[in-house]
C-alpha cells in the first residue's frame, strides 16, 4: 500500500465536473500503455500465473483489476499473464471468452466492474499478454513445463507471481509441486532490480481452524519463506477499508478520544442481502461465522483497534495488526449468536437452496462481542455481525463515543442526548457520518440530533476498483502491508477455536430468522444483555442527485 498516491481530490466546487468515468472512450484516448500516473511507478516485469483460469475469480475480479491497472498505467509492457486450468482451450479461445465476460460485466451495472464501455486500447494491451495452459493441478508435468517456460536456459531471471484462484483443497498439492520443481526459489543474486522474485498468493480460506491453519503454514512454509507468501484478504483491497489508518491517523480529531475512556462501544457490520448464490455446497461446510468473521470482519476490527505504528512499514502495520491479534479474548459459545434464513419476505429459506441439506444447521447469520484485553480497549465491547438475506446490504463500523458526563441543559437529561457516532461506511455507499447534537432553531434551548456525511463521489474522480487492484500492485512491488501474516491469521483463528470445537462438545445453537429480516431476536438479546442495542439495519437509500 504504497503512501505516495497522487490524491485525486477536487474543490468541492468543482466536483460535479470530475464526476468523469475513467473508461470514457474518445479519440483522445492514451496510447496501448498510458503512462502511470505521477508519482507512482509501474509495476516491474513479471509473469502472473494463475491457476485456476477458468474460475470465477479470475473472470469476475481479476482480469477486470489487470484491466484497471492496465487503464492507469501501471503494468509493464514485460508483463505476462499466464492462466492455467485443466481442460485444452486455445489461448485465442481463453481471451475470446474473458473479453465477452467483462464487456458484460462492464455493461452491467449491478457489476463492480461497470466500466461502461471496454477502452479497446487497453483490453488488447492485456489480451496480447494472456497466454493459456492446459493441465491439471497434481500432474507434476504441467510443473516442469512450467519450469522450462519460465527459465528456459535455468539462467533466465523471471519475476513471477503464482495466483492461486483455486479451491482450497489445491494449495498444498499445487505449492509442493511448484517448490519441487524449483519454481520458488528465488534468485537473490544482483540488486533489487536484478535480482528476481516469486510469490505465490494465496485466497481465503486460510485453513478452517486453527489446527488447519497451522498446518497449511507449515506446508507451505516447506517450500517457501513467509516474505514470499501473500496471503489475501480481499477487504483489504477496499479504499474504504484502507481509508480507516488514513482517518484515524492522519487527522488530529480522533485519535486522541480514540480509546476506552471515550468511547463505549463498536459495531461491525457485514449485512447483505443476497442469499448463498449457488454455492450451497461449499456454504454447508462453511457457514457465516467461518466465511465472514475471523477474516473479514477481524481485519476491520483490527485496523479500528490497532496502536499507531511507527511507520507504513508494511512490518511496523503488520506488528500493530497482530498485537491486536494476540489480545483478542478468547470467544466462547456465549459470546456469539448464529441464525439460518427461513422463508420471508427476502424469498425462500436456506435450506431450500440447491445443495443444502434438508435438516441443516448451518448457520447463514453470526453475531458476535468480541473484548481486546489491553490497555486501550479494555472493556469496550466489538459488536461483530454478518449474514446472508438480511434486510440490507451495508457493511460499516460505528464507533460510539460515551454520553457526556453531566446534565447541562435544564430540560434535557444526559441519557435523552444521542450518543456521538462515528460511522465509516465500506459499502455500498462510501464515506463517513458524524452524528452529533445541536441546538434547535428558535427561542428555547433544545438539543436537536444531526448528521455530518462526507461521500466519496462527492470529493473525488470516480476510480474504477473492484478491490484487486492495489493488492495485486502491491504483490508485484513486494509491499505486503495488505497482505495476511501467518501469526495473525493464526491468532485471529485461536481466538475462535473454542466456538468452532466447544470444550462441552455442545455446537452454538443456529436459530431462524425469516429472510429479509435484521437477523435472529438472540443476537438483539446478546447486546440486550450489555444494556446496548445494534443500530438499525434500514436499506442504504439511494443518493439524491
Ligand atoms: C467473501 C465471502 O469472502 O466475501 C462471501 O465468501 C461474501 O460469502 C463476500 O459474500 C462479501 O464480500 P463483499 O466485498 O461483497 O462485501
Amino acid at each position: 500500500m504504497s503512501t505516495q498516491k497522487p490524491t485525486e481530490m477536487t474543490d468541492p466546487a468543482t466536483r460535479a465536473s470530475a464526476k468523469v468515468p475513467i473508461h470514457q472512450h474518445d479519440a483522445s484516448a492514451p496510447p496501448a500503455a498510458p503512462a502511470a500516473p505521477a508519482g507512482k511507478h509501474r509495476a516491474p516485469p513479471c509473469t502472473l500465473v494463475i491457476f485456476g483460469a477458468g474460475g470465477d475469480l479470475t473472470k469476475r475480479l481479476l482480469m477486470p483489476a489487470l484491466y484497471n491497472l492496465t487503464v492507469d498505467g501501471l503494468l509493464d509492457d514485460g508483463m505476462r499473464i499466464i492462466g492455467v486450468n485443466h481442460g485444452e482451450r486455445a489461448t485465442q479461445q481463453w481471451r475470446d471468452d474473458l473479453h465477452s465476460a467483462l464487456e458484460q460485466f462492464a455493461a452491467d451495472k449491478a457489476s463492480t466492474f461497470h466500466a461502461g464501455k471496454l477502452d479497446d486500447n487497453a483490453w488488447n494491451w492485456v489480451a496480447q499478454r494472456l497466454e493459456y495452459r492446459a493441465g491439471e493441478f497434481e500432474d507434476d508435468a504441467l510443473y516442469q513445463n512450467l519450469a522450462r517456460e519460465l527459465t528456459g536456459d535455468g539462467k533466465t531471471k523471471a519475476n513471477v507471481v503464482f495466483y492461486l484462484a483455486v479451491s482450497a483443497r489445491f494449495f498444498k498439492p499445487i505449492i509442493e509441486r511448484l517448490g519441487k520443481a524449483g519454481l520458488l526459489k528465488e534468485d537473490e543474486s544482483g540488486d533489487g532490480d536484478s535480482a528476481a522474485f516469486r510469490r505465490i498468493v494465496i485466497e481465503k480460506p486460510f485453513g478452517t481452524d486453527l489446527a488447519s491453519a497451522r498446518d497449511l503454514d507449515r506446508h507451505l512454509l516447506d517450500f517457501a519463506q513467509e516474505s514470499q507468501i501473500y496471503r489475501i484478504d480481499h477487504f483489504l483491497g477496499k479504499d474504504t477499508v484502507q481509508s480507516i489508518l488514513a482517518v484515524r491517523f492522519a487527522n488530529a480529531l480522533f485519535e486522541p478520544i480514540w480509546r476506552r475512556e471515550y468511547i463505549d462501544s463498536v459495531q461491525i457490520t457485514a449485512a447483505e442481502v443476497i442469499g448463498v448464490e449457488g454455492r450451497g455446497s461449499f456454504y454447508e461446510q462453511t457457514g457465516a461465522f467461518r466465511d465472514m468473521v475471523p477474516n473479514h470482519l477481524f481485519q476491520l476490527l483490527g485496523m479500528i483497534a490497532m496502536e499507531p505504528p511507527n511507520s507504513f512499514d508494511a512490518e511496523a502495520v503488520r506488528d500493530k495488526k497482530a498485537e491486536i491479534f494476540d489480545a483478542l479474548k478468547p470467544l466462547t459459545p456465549q459470546d456469539v449468536v448464529f441464525g439460518q434464513y427461513e422463508q420471508g419476505p427476502q424469498g425462500g429459506a436456506y435450506r431450500d437452496e440447491p445443495n443444502v441439506a434438508k435438516d441443516s444447521r448451518t448457520e447463514t447469520y453470526a453475531a458476535a462481542r468480541v473484548q481486546i484485553d489491553n490497555w486501550r480497549w479494555a472493556g469496550v465491547p466489538f459488536y461483530l455481525r454478518t449474514g446472508k438475506r438480511l434486510a440490507a446490504r451495508r457493511t460499516e463500523i460505528a464507533v460510539q463515543l460515551k454520553s457526556v458526563p453531566f446534565r447541562l441543559f435544564r430540560d434535557t437529561p444526559v441519557d435523552a442526548l444521542t450518543p456521538n457516532v462515528l460511522t465509516l461506511r465500506i459499502d455500498p455507499s462510501h464515506g463517513t457520518s458524524f452524528d452529533f447534537n445541536v441546538k434547535t432553531p428558535g427561542p428555547l434551548m433544545e438539543i436537536g440530533a444531526v448528521r455530518s456525511s462526507f461521500d466519496y463521489d462527492d470529493f473525488f474522480a470516480q476510480h474504477a476498483n473492484v478491490g484487486y487492484e492495489t493488492l495485486l500492485y502491491d504483490c508485484m512491488l513486494g509491499d505486503a502491508t495488505l497482505f495476511q501474516r501467518a501469526d495473525s491469521i493464526e491468532a485471529t483463528w485461536a481466538a475462535v477455536d473454542d466456538v468452532l470445537h466447544p470444550k462441552n462438545g455442545e455446537a452454538v445453537p443456529v436459530h431462524g430468522y425469516a429472510s429479509g429480516s435484521a437477523g435472529p431476536a438472540e443476537a438483539d438479546a446478546l447486546l440486550a444483555q450489555d444494556g446496548r442495542a445494534w443500530r438499525t439495519l434500514t436499506p442504504v437509500e439511494p443518493k439524491k442527485q
